[in-house]
């Protein structure tokens, strides 16, 4: 079994990707939603709040976690790949992974295939920002590239809280003006390194110059997750389609959010 964890329920939007390339695979989702939004959480809390994620969902018996959270990817992944993740595998004795999304966005990004960019924008929350790794790991496939950041600080908030589009489109459009006055040149390409971002994609398109480029961050993730399991069959080998959503924080109240993020109501259940 897959399992699929996010701050909250902006992952669904990865998620959702997640299944429609692997519809026969398992899968469990957890959302964090309790203690949502990550993005403005010191680094040591976000760390805390993955670990005991993935405790989670490898007691329910995953043996593979996609982190699909910008944040908790790029402020945790790391440090629990190379020092958590080796401790648990011995304790347990069982063959365990875990993967992030900032890496198969990075690389979709640098891919020569798709037409390089000589400007890369990356629109993120504070801590996604502040962790650089957007930048590092770009530069380290291409160093030629610049990369611009910039903070949203405002916006998955705001999304999560069903704010009108005409203040969507305000925050998104201070937000690039913001990012453009930065960079003193427009970029070619933009990743929109959020899990809520993917909602309002159409507001930075119309934000941005014309011709903009934009990575999708699901699509990338989705394939680089078949290619991974198929250089890796060890990490799972479901088949039954099953699938269960899981939340630290679901009340009914919470369905309008999930229905933004995915289209429909899905049957979450509180743990
Ligand atoms: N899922 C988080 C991310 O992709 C966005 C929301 C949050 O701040 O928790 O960074």
């Amino acid at each position: 079994m897959i399992g699929v964890f996010d701050s909250g329920f902006g992952g669904l939007t990865v998620h959702r990707a997640l299944m429609e390339a692997l519809p026969e695979r398992d899968f469990v989702y957890l959302g964090d939603n309790r203690n949502a939004p990550y993005g403005v959480r010191p680094p040591i809390e976000v760390l805390n709040l993955t670990c005991a994620a993935l405790e989670r969902l490898f007691g329910d018996g995953c043996t593979l976690v996609v982190v699909a959270c910008n944040t908790a990817s790029v402020v945790a992944l790391r440090w629990i790949q190379q020092q958590w993740l080796p401790v648990r595998r011995r304790e347990d004795g069982v063959a365990r992974n875990v993967i992030g999304i900032a890496v198969p966005t990075i690389e979709a990004a640098t891919e020569a295939g798709t037409g390089l960019s000589r400007v890369i924008g990356v629109f993120a929350t504070r801590r996604t920002v502040e962790s650089g790794v957007y930048p590092l790991e770009i530069r380290k496939r291409r160093p030629e590239i610049t990369v611009v950041q910039q903070a949203c600080p405002d916006l998955a908030g705001s999304i999560e809280r069903g704010a009108p589009r005409s203040h969507l489109r305000e925050l998104v459009e201070r937000d690039v003006m913001e990012m453009m006055a930065n960079a003193g040149e427009a970029p070619e390409s933009v990743i929109l390194a959020c899990t809520h971002y993917p909602l309002v994609a159409d507001l930075f398109a119309a934000a941005l110059p014309a011709g903009v480029r934009m990575v999708n961050q699901p699509e990338a993730v989705a394939g680089a997750l078949k290619g991974y399991l198929g250089r890796h069959p060890e990490y799972d080998a479901s088949n039954g389609g099953r699938r269960r959503f899981l939340s630290t924080g679901f009340s009914a109240g919470a369905m309008p959010l999930v229905e933004r993020f995915w289209g429909g109501k899905l049957p979450f259940v509180e743990v």
